[in-house]
């Protein structure tokens, strides 16, 4: 205990820097930003126990105590917590995502308690649906998107997952995983597509008004693309598209699509074939043609030798 509280002494600057947060925060704090590494806990998820105070002050956080969201922790280590101290709503919550946290699903559904139209939306998108109704592993969490929920930074910081420029790599981390594109029926290379796309090129160009993922998809509620409340589904297409693309017409928005050249794309498909049949015959005239002049040439002198053999 004595040596518990000396380490607690020497983090005392971190009051100065934390604003609000408590001596609680404090004390979480002194075992957690001087531990270094990862450990396994009981239920066998691989932790990493560093926070650090810096960072964690500095993120759009920093001024909230870690029993804002651990709502079952409490300091020396981890008294289980008083009943209460969980609202209803973040219990149920809970319960449903717990399948998505590595420890501490509470603190994965307190987010709630602040930002509750995100999360409302979320749970009503494929990614939510995923996770909570098909009790699937894979859905994207808040914690997906938005990195650490320690050091959450405001989307215009260079650092943030969400950030424009980072924000196709952050979508990318699961959509151009292959297993999951088949399990899910979803086409393959999304990202890969994307870059090559017209759109993607601007974008990577820096392009300020090229559209990455979540212009056309949405952010919280997106939806598969064939849901009539997806931006994406065919009725609401030329109002997305139109968004940039003054007057699309529904004739416009049709060239677009992710899928790479295949039996799904059926025009570029079949063009695509027809080039290569075109192609193939072309060759076969042009060898053919040859042949059929050398067996000619052939014949000629054999028949005109025979001949003149014979006038002799
Ligand atoms: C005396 C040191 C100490 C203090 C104080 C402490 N922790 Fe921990 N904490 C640990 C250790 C060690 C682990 C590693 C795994 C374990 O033992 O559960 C851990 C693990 C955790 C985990 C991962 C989940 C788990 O069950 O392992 C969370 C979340 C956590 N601590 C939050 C807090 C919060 C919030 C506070 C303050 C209210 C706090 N800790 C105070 C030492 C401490
Ligand atoms: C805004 C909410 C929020 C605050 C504030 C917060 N945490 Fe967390 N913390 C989370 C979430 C969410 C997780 C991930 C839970 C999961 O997936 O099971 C997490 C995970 C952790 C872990 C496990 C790390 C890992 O690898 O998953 C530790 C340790 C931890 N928090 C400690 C703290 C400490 C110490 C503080 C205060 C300085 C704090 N947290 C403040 C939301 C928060
Ligand atoms: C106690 C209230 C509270 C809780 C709990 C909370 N937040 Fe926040 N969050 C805020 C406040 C306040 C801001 C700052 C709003 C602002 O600056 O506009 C914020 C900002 C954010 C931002 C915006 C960053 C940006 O781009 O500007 C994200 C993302 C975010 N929180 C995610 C989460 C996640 C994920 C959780 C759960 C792990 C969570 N929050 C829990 C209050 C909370
Ligand atoms: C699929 C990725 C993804 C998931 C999952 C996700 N977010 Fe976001 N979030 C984003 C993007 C992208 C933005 C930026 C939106 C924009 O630029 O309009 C954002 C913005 C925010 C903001 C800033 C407010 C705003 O409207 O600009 C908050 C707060 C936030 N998210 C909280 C959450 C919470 C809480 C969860 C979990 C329920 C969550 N997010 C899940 C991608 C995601
Ligand atoms: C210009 C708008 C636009 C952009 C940008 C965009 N999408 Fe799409 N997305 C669509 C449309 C339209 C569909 C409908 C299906 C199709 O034609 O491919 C779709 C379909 C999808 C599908 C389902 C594909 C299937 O075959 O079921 C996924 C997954 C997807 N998009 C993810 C992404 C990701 C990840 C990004 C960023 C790299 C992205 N989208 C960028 C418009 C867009
Ligand atoms: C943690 C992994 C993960 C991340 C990160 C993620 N997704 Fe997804 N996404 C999935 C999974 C899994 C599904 C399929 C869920 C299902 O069908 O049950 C999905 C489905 C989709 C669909 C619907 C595809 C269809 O069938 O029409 C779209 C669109 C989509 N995601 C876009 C995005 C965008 C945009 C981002 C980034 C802002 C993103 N996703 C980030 C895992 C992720
Ligand atoms: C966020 C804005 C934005 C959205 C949304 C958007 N685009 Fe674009 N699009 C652009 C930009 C920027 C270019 C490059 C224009 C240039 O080179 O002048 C472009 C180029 C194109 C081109 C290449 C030909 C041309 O006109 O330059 C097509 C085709 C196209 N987009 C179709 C679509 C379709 C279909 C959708 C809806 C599924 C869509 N776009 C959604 C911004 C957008």
């Amino acid at each position: 205990m004595k040596r518990f509280l000396i380490i607690a002494f020497l983090w005392l600057p971190l009051l100065c820097f934390a604003g609000s947060a408590t001596a609680e925060t404090f004390t979480c704090l002194a075992c957690h930003s001087a531990m270094q590494g990862k450990i396994r806990t009981e239920g066998n998820a691989l932790i990493d126990v560093n926070v650090d105070a810096d960072r964690y002050a500095k993120s759009v956080h920093g001024g909230f105590d870690c029993v804002t969201c651990h709502k079952q922790f409490h300091s020396n280590p981890h008294e289980p917590a008083k009943t209460g101290d969980v609202s209803k709503d973040v219990a149920s919550l809970a319960g449903k995502i717990s399948r998505r946290a590595k420890v501490d699903a509470v603190a994965l559904a307190a987010c709630t308690q602040c930002h509750s139209d995100i999360y409302e939306a979320w749970q009503e998108s494929v990614h939510g649906k995923n996770v909570m109704n098909s009790k699937e592993p894979d859905g994207a969490v808040c914690t997906d998107c938005h990195g650490s929920p320690h050091y959450i930074t405001p989307k215009g910081a260079a650092a943030s997952p969400i950030n424009r420029k980072n924000i196709v790599k952050t979508c990318g981390e699961c959509h151009e995983r292959e297993d999951m594109a088949k399990k899910y029926n979803m086409g393959t290379h999304i990202v890969e597509q994307y870059e090559e796309s017209f759109h993607g090129k601007k974008y990577i160009l820096g392009h300020q008004n090229a559209p990455t993922c979540v212009n056309c998809h949405g952010s919280h509620d997106i939806r598969k693309w064939d849901d009539p409340k997806s931006p994406v589904a065919w009725a609401n297409r030329t109002q997305t598209c139109g968004k940039c693309h003054k007057g699309a017409t529904r004739k416009f928005v049709t060239a677009f699509t992710h899928k790479p050249i295949g039996k799904d794309n059926p025009i570029p498909y079949y063009f695509e074939k027809g080039l290569i049949v075109l192609l193939l015959s072309v060759f076969a005239f042009i060898v053919g043609h040859v042949i059929l002049e050398a067996f000619s040439e052939i014949r000629d002198r054999v028949l005109r030798k025979g001949k003149e053999d014979r006038h002799e």
